[in-house]
């Protein structure tokens, strides 16, 4: 008595396909599960036995081995309980072998039967298909498995009972439908009209949006830098087709592709500075991305800075760094991708530093509250701005004529220019110049003559360091993107300077 189907262990965003194999034996009553299952696996055998109770099969006085090949892929979450249930029913010869060897499956069981969600349909869907396979899944999952395409043969069922009888031919379940996405279901952005004044700050998001940099704004409590955070989206482009898959996939594995709709904006998360590392950055008991993954191919926003944990501030480093972040596991590793944009936000000290107020703690508030933020961390952002705090005047001015719409298509503009670029110098897999360093930086951001002659005396009076440079060239690069330039000016030079965040380098120099 034998059955077996297949199913889909997650490797990072990728679904690989499993074998579960149940065979009954004559001997001892026993259910063992072979094939390096985790705690969340071990115990689905009281979830499965209560689930089959419910359709009305008993689990045979017999010994029952489970295997899941093979077996050297780690077996990590809840939703091997449908395959190995379904594996089972085959092997107790409660449903025909074939009905079942042309899919795949994933589901959770309720005690009753139900099959509940489970992260991850959407890469499971795509995993399925890329072996000639259907998923079968929670109704609930329908919607998002069905974007793996129109070729791909998705049954969404609500309980074990109903793909019985879809199977015996009783009641057929319908193929989902994809959902919309969630553009078409609107969501609408706060708009940069809203912000009065501070045209220096919505030049430098401009510029942050354009290329793709890691953006700093310090400035006092009630000057508008979450107002002006809260409004890149607004100016950033739209994901290409390929990258809302990308994206959708990683929001699919953490349980959060909401009601199956595709992503089809860049993401934008403001997780709080009380969030664990594990909600950072993924991991915990279940492997899962945490906000940084989440922020994959957007915008990871971190509003009073020197607040988060300095551990989890320094396992941020290695996704700026690589657009991946690493989570160890018990017994192996998980990349999750985590190419993000970071904007961050602080007071200049701990009291605020609100309009008008001069911090009563003297110089040391300000120097021990910004020294929370470390160097490497520091090098990492290319754009570190001042945002002074806002006055009545500013206020009472009209409303700027100029609003997300305009800046956004400047941004587009700028950034399509990178892509042919990088394109241009078989760096196809770059697509911002934050991105870009090294010898290729050098190459396309080489300033003319003027230009290199103020890089070089600046290199000199504001001791430059080599990191300072690079981030220079980089911040020009798209400076002169904006400009539609192909070549690097002395104008865009002495622009990118001036987002050199002097005030916290003049603390930590001190
Ligand atoms: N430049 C501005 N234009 C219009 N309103 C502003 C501006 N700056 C601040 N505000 C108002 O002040 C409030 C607080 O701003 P906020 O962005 O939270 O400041 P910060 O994050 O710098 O402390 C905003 O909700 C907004 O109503
Ligand atoms: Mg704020
Ligand atoms: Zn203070």
């Amino acid at each position: 008595m034998y059955g077996t189907i297949a199913t889909m262990a997650f490797v990072g965003v990728e679904a690989r396909p499993v074998d579960v194999q149940v065979r009954i034996t004559p001997g001892a009553q026993a259910f063992m599960i072979v094939g390096l299952p985790d705690k969340a696996v071990a115990e689905s055998r009281e979830r499965i036995r209560n689930a089959l109770h419910a359709v009305g099969l008993g689990l045979p006085y017999k010994h029952v081995t489970i295997n899941l090949a093979p077996a050297d892929l780690p077996k990590e979450g809840s939703h091997f309980d449908l395959p190995i249930a379904l594996a089972l029913m085959v092997a107790m010869e409660a449903i025909a072998p074939d009905a079942i060897e042309r899919y795949a499956a994933i589901g959770e069981l309720a005690l009753d039967g139900a099959i509940r969600p489970v992260p991850g349909a959407l890469p499971a869907a795509i995993g399925a298909n890329a072996i000639d396979k259907g998923l079968i899944c929670p109704e609930a999952c329908g919607p998002e498995a069905a974007w793996a395409g129109d070729d791909a043969d998705i049954l969404a069922a609500p309980h074990l009972l109903s793909l019985v009888n879809h199977f015996k031919g009783l009641q057929a379940l319908s193929r989902p439908k994809p959902a919309l996405t969630r553009n078409e279901s609107g969501t609408v952005h706060p708009d940069l009209r809203d912000v009065r004044g501070q045209e220096s700050a919505k030049r430098a998001l401009e510029v942050a949006a354009a290329g793709g940099h890691n953006l700093l704004m310090v400035g006092p409590a009630g000057s508008g830098k979450s107002m002006l955070a809260q409004r890149l989206s607004s100016i950033l482009p739209p994901l290409a087709s390929e990258e809302m898959l990308e994206v959708s996939m990683v929001h699919s594995l953490a349980g959060e592709l909401m009601g199956g709709k595709l992503c089809t904006e860049r993401p934008f998360r403001a997780p709080h500075h009380s969030a664990s590392m594990a909600a950072l950055v993924g991991g915990g008991t279940r492997p899962r991305p945490g906000e940084a993954s989440l922020a994959h191919l957007g915008v990871l926003f971190l509003d009073e800075l020197p607040e988060f944990q300095p551990s989890v501030l320094d396992a941020l480093r290695q996704p700026l760094e690589t657009g991946e972040l690493i989570i160890a596991r018990a017994n192996h590793r998980v990349a999750y991708p985590a190419r993000l944009q970071l904007v961050a936000a602080m007071n200049p000290c701990r009291c605020g530093g609100g309009p008008g107020q001069t911090c009563k703690r003297g110089p040391r508030c300000a120097a021990d509250y910004q020294a929370r933020i470390s160097g490497p961390l520091l090098d990492r952002i290319d754009l570190q701005i001042e945002v002074p705090a806002v006055s009545a005047a500013d206020l009472v001015l009209p409303p700027p004529k100029e609003g997300s719409a305009e800046v956004r298509a400047r941004v587009t503009a700028a950034r399509e220019r990178q892509r042919a670029r990088f394109v241009e110098h078989s760096a196809a897999s770059l697509r911002t110049n934050a991105q870009c360093s090294g010898t290729l930086l050098e190459k396309i951001a080489q300033p003319d003559d003027a230009g290199l002659a103020l890089i070089r005396s600046a290199a000199d009076t504001l001791k430059l360091s080599a990191r300072g440079y690079h981030r220079t060239l980089r911040v020009a690069r798209t400076l002169a993107d904006l400009d539609a330039a192909e070549t690097v000016g002395r104008i865009h030079v002495a622009e990118a300077l001036s987002y050199r965040g002097e005030t916290l380098r003049q603390e930590r120099v001190q």
